[in-house]
């Protein structure tokens, strides 16, 4: 059954668990997730970007997600609208069923200083309104993540987060996200922790200290009824990229977050956990793997049946360690 994520983030702050937030576009994307939530009876996050509108259509996307819902009645889903990018995206959205919406003010509000704050608020705040008065949650962002709004992250240098936003400056601030939630009445909040978007996040293996906790701590115990969230949360497994390599692709050295560090920040508050990049990857590694050794095969079928199981040993693995699986 489709569900707000304000009804799944309660269970699972009550329950101490986290959940994947997946970005999908295909039909094999969705068919991975809840395969692999079926399998370890897990409730769903999906969301759909700009780009994944872009790509599939409004309307696919929308149908495919209900069809998600109608071919598994017994797994709760979260249909949701990711980095919503003004107002009317986010009321689009409201209006063609989505159960949560992300209005990501931060996105504009960083270009628009010194007014910025007040901007986040004023919008963030509107979207709130409407979407509560519909049973839709809303997701706000606060602080600066990377490479989305600041072309930092999946950035020409390769260079991540690393020593940017590891700067406490550019952390959410946890008195401003005390304001802010007063003020725009959010569901769930994105925070600033040290993550950042796509493959390319940190050059060096990390040893233990990606996430800013001692920030979530200080978050959280401010705004406990909050639910946090965290994007750019992919691990980049390495056995991916070298399978990637192995078989013609190219990738840079790079590192995600770990599963480990994940963990301690759902031990911490955060609920909802963002993570596009590891299910692209896989993918890929599986498609070309699969072609490399079937150079006579063309039914496309047979390379995306591939890429769908990749992607759903990906979802499996993080509905287990993030605690979801057996709540469905
Ligand atoms: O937040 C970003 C997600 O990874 C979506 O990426 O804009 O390429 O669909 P996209
Ligand atoms: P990744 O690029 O780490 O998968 O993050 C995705 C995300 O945050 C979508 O909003
Ligand atoms: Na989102
Ligand atoms: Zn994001």
């Amino acid at each position: 059954a489709l569900v707000s994520l304000r009804q799944l983030l309660d269970h699972a702050a009550e329950n101490g668990y986290g959940l994947p937030a997946f970005n999908v576009n295909n039909l094999e994307q969705i068919h991975a997730i809840m395969q692999a939530a079926d399998e370890c009876d897990s409730p769903v996050i999906m969301q759909g970007s700009a780009g994944a509108r872009k790509y599939a259509g409004e309307a696919f996307l929308r149908h495919l997600i209900a069809a998600a819902v109608e071919a598994y009645p017994h797994i709760p889903v979260v249909m949701h609208q990711d980095h919503g990018a003004s107002p009317a995206v986010c009321i689009n959205a409201i209006r063609s069923g989505f159960s949560s919406v992300m209005m990501d003010g931060s996105l504009e509000a960083d270009a628009k200083t010194p007014s910025s704050y007040e901007y986040n608020v004023n919008i963030t705040a509107q979207v709130v309104d409407i979407a509560h008065s519909v049973g839709v949650s809303v997701e706000g962002e606060l602080g600066c993540l990377g490479s989305l709004e600041s072309g930092m992250g999946e950035a020409e240098d390769g260079h991540g987060a690393e020593g940017v936003l590891s700067h406490d400056q550019l952390l959410t601030d946890p008195e401003q996200a005390a304001d802010f939630v007063k003020k725009t009445g959010v569901d769930a909040l994105a925070i600033a922790i040290g993550t950042s978007h796509g493959a390319y996040k940190f050059t060096r293996k990390p040893t233990g200290d990606i996430l800013a906790i001692e920030r979530i701590k200080a978050i959280h115990q401010r705004i406990p009824n909050t639910h946090l969230v965290m994007h750019g949360s992919s691990s980049v497994p390495q056995e991916w990229l070298e399978v990637i390599r192995e078989y013609g692709g190219e990738m840079k050295e790079t590192y995600g977050v770990p599963v480990e560090e994940i963990q301690e920040g759902i031990k911490n508050g955060v609920r909802k956990i963002n993570i596009d990049t590891d299910i692209r990857l896989a993918m890929t590694g599986a498609i070309r793997r699969h072609l490399a050794h079937n150079k006579s095969e063309f039914d496309p079928r047979k390379f995306l049946k591939e890429a769908t199981t990749a992607a759903k040993d990906i979802c499996k693995a993080r509905f287990e360690a993030f605690g979801c699986a057996g709540q469905a």
